[in-house]
C-alpha cells in the first residue's frame, strides 16, 4: 500500500485553500456557536463544513484513507483508534473561540500519519493568510519560504506561548495558574493566541520559543508537531519523555536545552480520558 505523499500533499493542500475562504468569509462577523464538553468548548456550523469538505474531499482520491476529525470525535463514538492505516487527523477551525469573536487567529489544522508515523502537516490561517507546511525530511515552511526555529537555549530570555484550554476544571485552572505564574516570573514573554496549531507555529517560524499545553488533543497537536520538528526544533512530553499525540499533553521548543528546562519548571497536569 504505497501513499503517494506528492499527491495527498498537492490534494490537501488545494481543499485547504478551498476550506480555507469559507473560514475567512464567516470571520468577518461574530457567529453563532453551541457548547460541546462545558461552555467555553465551543463548535460553529463552520467547523462542520469545513470538516466536512475536507472529509469529502480527501476521500474522492483516496477511498481507502481514515480520519480522525474533532467534530466527528465529539460524537457518541468518541476519538476512533489511531491505526497504521493513512490516518487524516484534522482540526477544521483550531481556535474556536477566536472565530466565534472574529479574533483573527483560527486555522485549519491538518495532519496525515502513515504507519502513525506523521508525513505531512498544513497550518493556515486564511484570515491573516498564513500557511505553514511540513514534510517528513523536506523542511518546514511558512507561505512557501523555508523556515527554522530559533537558537535560544535560555528560558530567561525566551518567549513562550501557552493556553488556558478549555476547560474551568478546577484541579486544571490552578496548574494553569501556576504555570502562567512561573512563566511570567522566569521567561521573557508569556503569549497566549487562542489556538494550539498556531502556537507551535509560531515556534517553528522562530517567532517563539517554546509552547506548552496541558489538555490539547491529537487534532490540535498532530500538524504542529511536525512543521515545529521538521524547522529544527524539539517536541517532546512535558515531563521530559516521548512526545505522545494521544497523551494530551505537549512541550515544542526551539532547542533540546530549553525544553529540558521547561520541564524542570512546570507543574505537570495529566488530562483524562487520553484520545484513545
Ligand atoms: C483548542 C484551541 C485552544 C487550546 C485547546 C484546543 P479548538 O482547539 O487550540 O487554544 O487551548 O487546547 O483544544 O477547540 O479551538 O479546535
Amino acid at each position: 500500500d504505497n501513499v503517494d505523499l506528492e499527491k495527498c500533499f498537492e490534494v490537501v493542500s488545494n481543499l485547504v485553500s478551498e476550506a480555507g475562504r469559507l473560514i475567512a468569509r464567516n470571520n468577518e462577523t461574530r457567529q453563532e456557536f453551541v457548547t460541546k464538553s462545558n461552555d467555553i468548548d465551543l463548535v460553529t456550523q463552520t467547523d462542520k463544513d469545513v470538516e466536512q469538505l475536507l472529509m469529502d474531499g480527501i476521500r474522492r482520491h483516496f477511498p481507502d484513507h481514515k480520519f480522525i476529525g474533532e467534530e466527528e470525535s465529539s460524537g457518541e463514538e468518541g476519538v476512533k483508534k489511531l491505526t497504521n492505516d493513512p490516518t487524516w487527523i484534522i482540526d477544521p477551525v483550531d481556535g474556536t473561540m477566536n472565530f466565534v469573536h472574529a479574533f483573527p487567529h483560527s486555522c485549519i489544522s491538518v495532519g496525515l500519519k502513515v504507519n502513525k508515523v506523521t508525513e505531512l502537516g498544513l497550518v493556515y490561517n486564511p484570515i491573516l493568510e498564513q500557511r505553514f507546511t511540513a514534510r517528513r525530511g523536506h523542511g518546514a515552511f511558512y507561505n512557501g519560504r523555508r523556515i527554522r526555529v530559533s537558537d535560544q537555549q535560555e528560558l530567561s530570555k525566551a518567549l513562550i506561548t501557552s493556553e488556558f484550554g478549555t476547560t474551568r476544571d478546577e484541579a486544571k485552572m490552578k496548574v494553569v495558574n501556576e504555570n502562567f505564574e512561573k512563566m511570567a516570573k522566569r521567561a521573557h514573554g508569556l503569549r497566549v493566541l487562542g489556538s494550539a496549531a498556531l502556537n507551535m507555529s509560531m515556534v517553528a517560524l522562530g517567532a517563539a520559543d517554546a509552547n506548552y499545553e496541558f489538555g490539547i488533543h491529537a487534532w490540535d497537536v498532530c500538524a504542529g508537531d511536525l512543521i515545529v520538528r521538521e524547522a529544527g526544533g524539539v517536541v517532546i512530553d512535558p515531563a521530559g519523555g516521548d512526545f505522545d499525540i494521544m497523551s494530551r499533553r505537549v512541550l515544542a521548543a526551539a532547542t533540546p536545552q530549553l525544553a529540558q528546562e521547561i520541564t524542570k519548571v512546570l507543574t505537570q497536569f495529566y488530562p483524562l480520558p487520553r484520545d484513545d
